[in-house]
């Protein structure tokens, strides 16, 4: 997620928004970063304007529509604009492995609801941490056949507090511009040096490397989350060490689902032992929440104590902790999750392919379907709730602006006759907007 836009683009908004209808409805978020008063609250009038008058009426009230079932492959859900419930197929949910539901991890989470309460009541380092927490970093270490783990409250919080808890001012961070912005984050606030090479491409990794001298991290997902494409790893990997660079790996879209043991896209290369840092979550393929840091023990204790997202934050909660922990022991336990995920993945390619829709270059269970810079992708977002297929359109700044697209993900509960029924919605309605 999060193309790199910084620092952002910005267009003052108009001073009487009334009188500027038309420019109004071509605005984006970048429209309103600033504002030439010295009040920090006077952006809220042009930005409401914006907001209440154009942007959501013209289709951003497809963001935050609320979901009242599990995130199954039919949901129920409250329309954003008239508030009607809507009963659709849903391939927007994360839930691989389909294992946010699982009767056993609802069983673990229940069981531990009546142990611990709801929450850890303090940080890990201080009275937050339960014996669930430790369970599971050592579940998951194992699992990755690391010396160690550490477990966060979330995916975003564990790249916040990793990166800026390991590197320094004048130490230098190089990563794919298609990283999360979670990495971005963490790279901010390490006031490191921070460069972002060309998305996948080791020659552009290799002259950014060139000349920098000290220490240096270099960054890289498995999967990439908005495109579904995945890391040219070995080449990625021969380049950083050959500059003598760290390497980190985020899999929070590759853990759990690729890889013969389900460790991620560095285990699908065989390079599990070359790299230096494993993050993930377990809010995508594990159905659950938080995030993970795997690797040496040395890596585990030092941010330990460096870790500020974790230091200073409440541990996870130990309903979600004993619910991951049972989600993952499932996807050990039963491989056949995956290889039903990756049969799907085919089935749904094949109809786009044989339609031709355009899915860029991805080649995993996120398969984005490009609307690139047609104004339309609210249009047709809108048309495809109304046929009963929830899609969510995504847009700047999750993506650049020329690149808009609606993001699919399969799941391995998904079943091949919804698949269909699925593709004939999106294919019907790409078809009548002109799109294919
Ligand atoms: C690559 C990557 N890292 C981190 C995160 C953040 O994870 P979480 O949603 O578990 O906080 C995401 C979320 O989509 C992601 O795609």
């Amino acid at each position: 997620m999060a193309h790199q836009t910084l620092p952002p683009e910005s267009t003052p908004p108009p001073a009487d928004a009334s009188k500027s209808n038309a420019a109004m409805s071509e605005y984006d978020y970048s429209n309103f970063f600033y504002s030439s008063s010295d009040d920090l609250f006077t952006i809220f009038g042009a930005y409401d304007d914006w907001w209440y008058g154009h942007a959501r009426e013209k289709g951003y009230y497809l963001f935050y529509q609320a979901m009242s079932t599990a995130p199954k492959p039919r949901i129920d859900l409250e329309e954003g604009l008239h508030h009607e419930k809507r009963a659709l197929l849903n391939l927007a949910s994360y839930n691989y492995l389909g294992l946010s539901y699982h009767p056993e991890v609802i069983a673990a989470a229940k069981a531990a609801v009546d142990q611990y309460g709801l929450g850890s009541a303090g940080s890990p380092t201080l009275s937050g941490t339960m014996d669930v927490h430790v369970q599971l970093e050592k579940a998951l270490a194992r699992h990755m056949g690391k010396e160690a783990a550490m477990v966060f409250p979330t995916g975003y919080s564990t790249n916040v507090g990793l990166i800026s808890g390991l590197v320094r001012p004048g130490d230098t961070i190089i990563m794919d511009q298609n990283v999360h912005a979670s990495i971005v984050d963490g790279a901010i606030l390490s006031k490191a040096n921070t460069r972002f090479f060309r998305h996948n491409r080791p020659d552009e990794l290799d002259r950014k490397l060139r000349d920098v001298k000290g220490k240096k991290l270099v960054i890289v997902e498995g999967v990439y989350s908005m495109d579904g494409d995945v890391a040219h790893l070995p080449e990625m990997v021969a380049v950083a060490k050959k500059h003598g660079a760290r390497i980190m790996i985020d899999e929070a879209h590759s853990g759990f689902v690729y890889g013969p043991t389900g460790r991620g896209v560095a285990e699908h290369f065989g390079l599990d032992d070359e790299i230096d840092i494993h993050v993930g979550t377990f809010s995508k393929a594990l159905g659950g929440m938080g995030g993970y840091v795997a690797g040496s023990k040395s890596l585990i204790n030092y941010l330990m104590g460096f870790a500020r997202s974790r230091v200073f934050s409440c541990a996870l909660s130990p309903v979600v902790t004993a619910g991951v922990l049972k989600a993952l022991e499932i996807s050990e336990r039963e491989p056949q999750l995956r290889d039903r995920l990756w049969k799907n993945v085919a089935h749904l390619r094949k109809r786009f392919a044989d339609a031709g829709v355009d899915v860029a270059e991805s080649t995993s269970q996120i398969i984005p379907v490009m609307i690139r810079k047609d104004p339309r992708v609210f249009a047709i977002g809108e048309s495809l709730l109304n046929a009963g297929l929830y899609l969510q359109p995504i847009i700047y700044p999750a993506v650049a602006k020329h690149k808009s697209r609606f993001r699919i993900s399969v799941s391995s509960v998904h079943t091949p006759e919804l698949l269909d029924t699925a593709a004939d919605i999106l294919i019907d309605v790409l078809t009548k907007e002109q799109i294919l």
